[in-house]
């Protein structure tokens, strides 16, 4: 097969979804080609040449790369003039917002295979292929690090001969993969933590880190309803949302940094600290809404900006994965070669879709021109 990896043309988007690495894995039995455009890996750092050496033909532009791809790895869905280039019997792969219908009706009308790797199921066997755990570790890491350099104290207790300086004190909203990692960053420096989260199986992950977790009590029926059996939160009802709310505006007033995480799929971001909040916190926080691409935690945070409202700073940065651009690719690039690798033989490197397998029909969107419908 022809496998294409394009440069990305979605506004800072600095990720890739193939390095030298994955290129040399596809190219060792001499099945596939991988074609490569040219400064499709500048924004992570690997030049042209390293993916040559790696094995892969560097082509000059898109037209011509999506002129000869049969197979696309992309990070972003495409844009409409890039879907233009592509050929209509090609397999797509890439994070193609799967909750936005018209998208996937448009790739099918173009007459694309097309996975979508936010759909993978959150099982034992597509762990090595979950692109939204290995994003949102890194996106985790990162935010703390973008509170850290805004916030004008230090994030550790630090006894001086000038004095004592306090600990700062991070509160995570939302204790997921990206929340768990933004409180093992922090614990690293030196930062006391409480974290929140509406799935109670979160409690133990929280405090297994050394974090406090902060309870809003359930009720039975609450506890059953938490959680999907899929792992994800629900929506929850409105008179949890009026019991959390009143919790987090204490705990926040308290707090020096918070990181909120909060997500449901396919459904706007819940939010969790209101304008009343913000406003009851100290001089200088800081927050960090992980969420803004999704209408965001809190509602005066901005996309791709950081703003200073009621003596707050508000991080919204959105992309926070393109910031560690190298290490994003590389893990996502391990992602999509593993997925890949289900549906390539490795024998004879024949290219099958499987559709028994529940990891390729979960994330299987569109194909014979048609959207895929989910049971
Ligand atoms: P996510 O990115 O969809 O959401 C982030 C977090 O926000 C979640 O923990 C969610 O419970 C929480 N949240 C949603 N609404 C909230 C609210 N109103 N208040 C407080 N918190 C709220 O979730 P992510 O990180 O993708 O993980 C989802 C689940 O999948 C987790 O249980 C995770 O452990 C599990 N998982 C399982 C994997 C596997 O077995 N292969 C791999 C990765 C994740």
């Amino acid at each position: 097969m022809q496998i294409g990896i394009p440069a990305e043309i979605r506004g800072g988007e600095t990720r890739v979804a193939a390095t030298p690495e994955t290129v040399k894995k596809f190219t060792a039995q001499g099945f596939h080609t991988v074609l490569v455009q040219s400064g499709a890996g500048a924004g992570a750092s690997i030049p042209d040449d390293a993916y040559q050496a790696a094995g892969a033909t560097i082509v000059a532009n898109a037209a011509e790369l999506y002129g000869q791809s049969q197979i696309v790895l992309k990070v972003r869905g495409p844009d409409p003039a890039e879907l233009e280039m592509m050929r209509k019997d090609a397999v797509l792969l890439g994070l193609l917002a799967p909750h936005r219908i018209e998208g996937i009706e448009e790739l099918a009308r173009h007459g694309l295979t097309a996975f979508a790797m936010e759909k993978l199921p959150r099982i034992s066997r597509a762990q090595s292929m979950d692109v939204l755990s290995s994003q949102a570790n890194i996106a985790g890491y990162k935010a703390v690090l973008m509170a850290a350099n805004v916030y004008q104290k230090f994030f550790p207790m630090l006894m001086t001969a000038a004095g004592t300086v306090k600990a700062a004190r991070v509160l995570v909203l939302g204790a997921g993969v990206a929340g768990l990692q933004a409180i093992a960053t922090a614990k690293r420096l030196g930062a006391v933590i409480e974290a929140f989260d509406v799935r109670p199986a979160a409690k133990e992950q929280v405090e297994s880190l050394g974090a406090k977790f902060v309870e809003v009590p359930l009720s039975e029926e609450e506890k059953a309803q938490a959680e999907t059996a899929g792992g994800y939160a629900r929506e929850m009802s409105d008179d949890y949302k009026r019991r959390q709310g009143e919790l987090v505006h204490q705990r926040a007033a308290a707090a020096d940094v918070i990181i909120t995480t909060a997500l449901i799929p396919g459904r706007p971001a819940p939010v969790l600290i209101k304008e009343e909040t913000v406003r009851a916190m100290k001089p200088g926080s800081v927050i960090v809404d992980m969420a803004v691409e999704a209408g965001g935690n809190c509602p005066l945070s901005e996309l791709d900006k950081i703003v200073v409202k009621h003596g707050v700073h508000l991080v919204g940065i959105a992309n926070l994965p393109g910031l560690v651009a190298a290490d994003s690719s590389a893990l996502y690039a391990r992602n999509l070669m593993n997925f890949l690798n289900l549906m390539l033989d490795a024998k004879t490197g024949e290219f099958n879709i499987n559709r028994e397998d529940e990891i390729i029909a979960g994330t299987l969107v569109c194909a014979d021109g048609e959207v895929v419908k989910k049971a």
